[in-house]
């Protein structure tokens, strides 16, 4: 790592042929994290504080298109439609990064799909920064390993980095950032589980992004107990997923996503993700639960809840769902490959 927090490569693949940038698109999915990212140990880096455990989502993804140009005088970014929304400047930044990485200077032009609501939850920041960062460092003219594209998807959004390898996927917190990067763990196709996002009815964009949620941890006494025990998690959890116990993974799972809010509601100043229909979807969870469908949830920092079932069971709780909030979006899932390119551009 060098000073700028940059990722430093000893001889980066470099497309010599620098008359001709090609135009590249990349289709990165969300992830839903298990075991949850919360917390910094170098903000510059994102260093997390803790390893983290996540699967890919099949439904929720964001496309991206970049080419570099010579005849650009400025980045031009447009994100969902909208030309140079505030969002564009942490995009420009990545830019930076892969620029610097390509040891190129010239603008691009990017523009990028979701396929859902922003800024809710979805963690659209971790498949914008992936497909971002595959997209941009292939038309930069680099050829990036999954690790090294992990690495610079860590340094757009955190979470991003999972967003990289296939289907289950564990994130190594390390100690620098050549070392804090996702692997695969289980294909796709190993563990035949659903996850089936509910949209809360209130969609407002979140009022305390997951960034200045995170920077509030430090004062929290709680949190130095989470970080004690959650290497045993992690393992745990990941034993779970081997053998296929399901019941006891989404245990474990459910009991992750109320320590993570937990933190957060015992923070300076506190944070309330939930909305009361957040609440009431948890209450349904453990009633369908005690009637004999297992179904666990997990909240990542906003108030939309994502249910998880054995592959079998989809059905029957899409019919749970359709009764009892009939009103809910709601987002059908199951595990996915990561961040791949696709031939058919945005622009
Ligand atoms: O990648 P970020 O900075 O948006 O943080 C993500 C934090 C959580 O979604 C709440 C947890 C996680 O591990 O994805």
């Amino acid at each position: 790592m060098n000073p700028t927090g940059r990722v430093e490569r000893p001889s980066p693949t470099i497309n010599k042929n620098t008359q001709n940038y090609m135009k590249v698109t990349a289709i990165a999915p969300s992830n839903i994290a298990f075991i949850k990212y919360w917390g910094k140990k170098d903000e510059v880096l994102r260093l997390p504080a803790n390893g983290s455990v996540s699967v890919n989502l099949s439904n929720i993804w964001t496309k991206t298109t970049v080419e570099f140009g010579k005849n650009l005088s400025e980045d031009e970014v447009i994100i969902n439609n909208e030309k140079n929304s505030k969002k564009a400047a942490r995009v420009i930044k990545h830019l930076d990064i892969i620029r610097n990485l390509a040891k190129i200077s010239l603008k691009a032009k990017v523009e990028t799909q979701n396929s859902s609501l922003t800024a809710s939850g979805l963690a659209s920041s971790a498949s914008g920064f992936a497909a971002l960062s595959l997209a941009g460092s292939r038309a930069a003219g680099l050829n990036l390993s999954e690790k090294e594209l992990s690495i610079l998807s860590r340094q757009g959004s955190g979470s991003a980095c999972r967003s990289i390898p296939d289907g289950f996927v564990e994130w190594l917190d390390g100690n620098k950032s050549e070392d804090s990067y996702a692997v695969s763990i289980f294909p796709p196709d190993y563990f035949e589980i659903a996850v089936i996002v509910v949209l809360v009815k209130s969609q407002t964009e979140k009022e305390v992004s997951s960034t200045s949620g995170q920077e509030r941890t430090s004062l929290n006494p709680f949190f130095p107990v989470r970080i004690q025990h959650i290497k045993k998690k992690i393992s745990c959890l990941k034993d779970l997923i081997k053998a296929k116990e399901f019941s006891k993974f989404g245990e474990i799972v459910e009991s992750e996503a109320l320590e993570l809010h937990a933190i957060a509601l015992t923070s300076l100043p506190p944070i309330i993700y939930w909305q009361p229909e957040t609440i009431a979807i948890m209450h349904r969870v453990h009633e369908l639960r005690k009637n004999g469908l297992l179904v666990y949830f997990t909240i990542d920092a906003g108030p939309n809840i994502h249910l998880i079932v054995e592959k079998a069971n989809t059905d029957r709780l899409i019919a749970e769902i359709k009764k009892h909030f009939p009103d809910n979006q709601y987002i059908v899932n199951y595990p996915s490959q990561g961040a791949r390119i696709v031939k058919d551009h945005l622009f």
